[in-house]
């Protein structure tokens, strides 16, 4: 079966939150504070160490039940039961999209084509344990006999924003090992990571899906020409100690001179961006240990469930993608904030980016049809308190309506009581101010507290007052452990599904990355034969300059 298309537009529930939109456009938060008092009671959802506060909304009950109705209306239950039940959902690319099964219980059962996917996945998550074990315990040695200190994670995309992300994420988990990432083209990258490495105790592992992209084919050629250099000694033989790849495609793997043994399969029905549960979060065992990378499938297992057997209204994912919706194609919202109080989140935004840009960046819908709204949120961030000094002008005082989710941790990890109190009451302080604003009035009390001249006062006053009004969701955990974070991504893996069913839109391909990658092909070869072929005139002109001045 596949999913099931409907036009959002066209549903009932559309067309009541456009008339209800009307009344809900102008109305001030801080009025609807006012009016209920048990608005926090009725807008928080608590799960495991999760406390989700929405109550900062520009909502009613009566907006949250016609979004309610909306993800009924679009068959959402039954788009939740095909993703989890190995349909082809990701129809143009005729897969199914089962990252979940990745982090499923050991004894689940999970078809795909009419075969139990479990035992296989079991394997390798065996292969992945006995793998990191080797590694770590200095058991698994390098050309010269020394064990490994050090561990290079190569790929791009899907391949190295996840594994990247979580790997910071869990420094505080981490051993001894320190694991790099290379992913750019760019020279340069590769060249600064090489530099710090001892090709004796370096291990490196090549994450491709497809074992084709250009980034990572690269990178690996020029890695393993340095690994091969005659000042180190090595031979052709060390690349099976040193090399192991990640990949749907064995084949090509294996020509690249790597030991079939020494390849982690994963599946066609893994789509990138959601392949850190996979072989492609080695790297993450690797970093903090098999155990805490089982800590962080759990984690996204007990989300899954969390996910697929909640009523919509008392289900994070759900209630976090309808107001997404809300403001995207109501309040004509752009971009969402992302606001992480913890640097240990750092690459948390620019991989969402991939997670929801990739997935929800498409114009046409699941009738082949251009779609007549807007999808595909823009997501961007920093962590908080970071932030607060570089772009949170814009968000308190700008034009644009900009949603932010700030995430927080009850408990710091090293546990410096001093510096978390001061980091939470910015978290706190920033979604109140955003709620509430300044009046004149209040900005004029202060004036009066100064001394302020009245010609003073009436030049800076307008400067000074924050409309307030702003939505923010606030997302507080207990601790950031491999569980929670697992749960957290795995909430944010399902928003992005569940809006993409409203949008009815395909979100498991990425058709749109395929035309620069052609061009790029193309017009590699004129640079390397230095002559240029027929393009725009801009395009032309560019890169004639550029082969005149190389
Ligand atoms: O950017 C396009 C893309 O296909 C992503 O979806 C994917 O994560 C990335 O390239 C890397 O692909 P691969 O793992 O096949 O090298």
């Amino acid at each position: 079966m596949a999913l099931h298309t409907i036009n959002p537009t066209a549903t009932a529930a559309w067309k009541q939150l456009e008339m209800h939109f009307q009344t809900m456009k102008e109305a001030k938060m801080q009025d609807l504070f006012q009016q209920d008092a048990t608005r926090t009671t009725q807008f928080n959802l608590q799960w495991n160490d999760f406390l989700v506060d929405f109550s900062k909304n520009i909502i009613t009950n009566e907006t949250l039940s016609l979004l309610l109705e909306l993800a009924n209306q679009v068959g959402l239950k039954e788009a939740i039961a095909e993703y989890f039940g190995g349909a082809i959902i990701n129809q143009t690319e005729n897969r199914a999209v089962l990252h979940t099964a990745l982090r499923a219980p050991a004894d689940a059962t999970v078809m795909v084509d009419g075969i139990n996917v479990m035992p296989e996945v079991n394997e390798v998550k065996a292969k992945i344990e006995s793998f990191t074990n080797e590694v770590t315990s200095g058991a698994r040695k390098g050309y010269t006999g020394k064990p490994f200190t050090d561990v290079v994670n190569i790929g791009i995309g899907g391949s190295d924003l996840g594994p990247a992300m979580v790997v910071e994420a869990l420094a505080y988990y981490k051993n001894h090992l320190n694991v790099h990432f290379v992913s750019n083209v760019d020279g340069d990258h590769v060249q600064e990571v090489i530099k710090k490495l001892n090709p004796e105790t370096t291990l490196f592992v090549i994450v491709s899906k497809t074992f084709t992209t250009q980034e990572t084919l690269t990178n690996s050629e020029t890695i393993k020409k340095w690994f091969l250099s005659e000042e180190f000694g090595t031979s052709q033989a060390d690349i099976a100690k040193h090399f192991v790849a990640v990949s749907t495609n064995i084949e090509k793997v294996t020509a690249f001179g790597i030991d079939p043994d020494a390849v982690f399969p994963m599946w066609d029905w893994v789509g990138g961006r959601f392949s850190l549960w996979s072989a492609v979060g080695l790297s993450i065992s690797l970093s903090v240990g098999y155990a805490n990378f089982e800590q962080l499938l759990s984690g996204a297992n007990a989300m899954d469930e969390h996910f697929k057997t909640t009523e919509f209204d008392t289900n994070i994912p759900v209630v976090l993608a309808l107001l997404s919706v809300w403001y995207n194609n109501f309040f004509g919202a752009e971009s969402e904030a992302l606001i992480p109080y913890t640097q240990y989140l750092q690459k948390l935004a620019p991989y969402l980016q991939q997670g929801t840009m990739e997935s929800n960046g498409k114009s046409v819908g699941r009738d082949g049809q251009k779609v007549n709204y807007q999808t595909g949120t823009i997501i961007w961030g920093e962590p908080g308190t970071n932030s607060q000094h570089a772009f949170f002008q814009l968000i308190h005082q700008g034009t644009k309506l900009i949603p932010a989710d700030f995430i927080g941790y009850v408990s710091s990890l090293h546990g410096d009581e001093n510096h978390h109190d001061k980091l939470m009451s910015n978290f706190f302080a920033q979604t109140e101010a955003l709620l509430h604003g300044k009046t004149a009035e209040q900005v004029q009390a202060e004036f009066d507290k100064q001394g302020l001249s009245e010609a003073k006062a009436n030049e800076l006053r307008a400067f000074k007052v924050f409309e307030g009004n702003k939505p923010t969701n606030t997302i507080l955990i207990q601790k950031l452990t491999p569980a929670s974070l697992g749960s957290l991504i795995a909430m944010y893996e399902h928003k992005i599904f569940v809006q993409g069913v409203i949008w009815n839109i395909f979100s498991f391909d990425q058709w749109g990355v395929e035309l620069g990658k052609q061009l790029a092909n193309s017009i590699l070869n004129e640079i390397e034969s230095k002559s240029v072929n027929t393009h725009d005139s801009s395009t032309t002109f560019l890169l004639e300059y550029f082969l005149k001045n190389k």
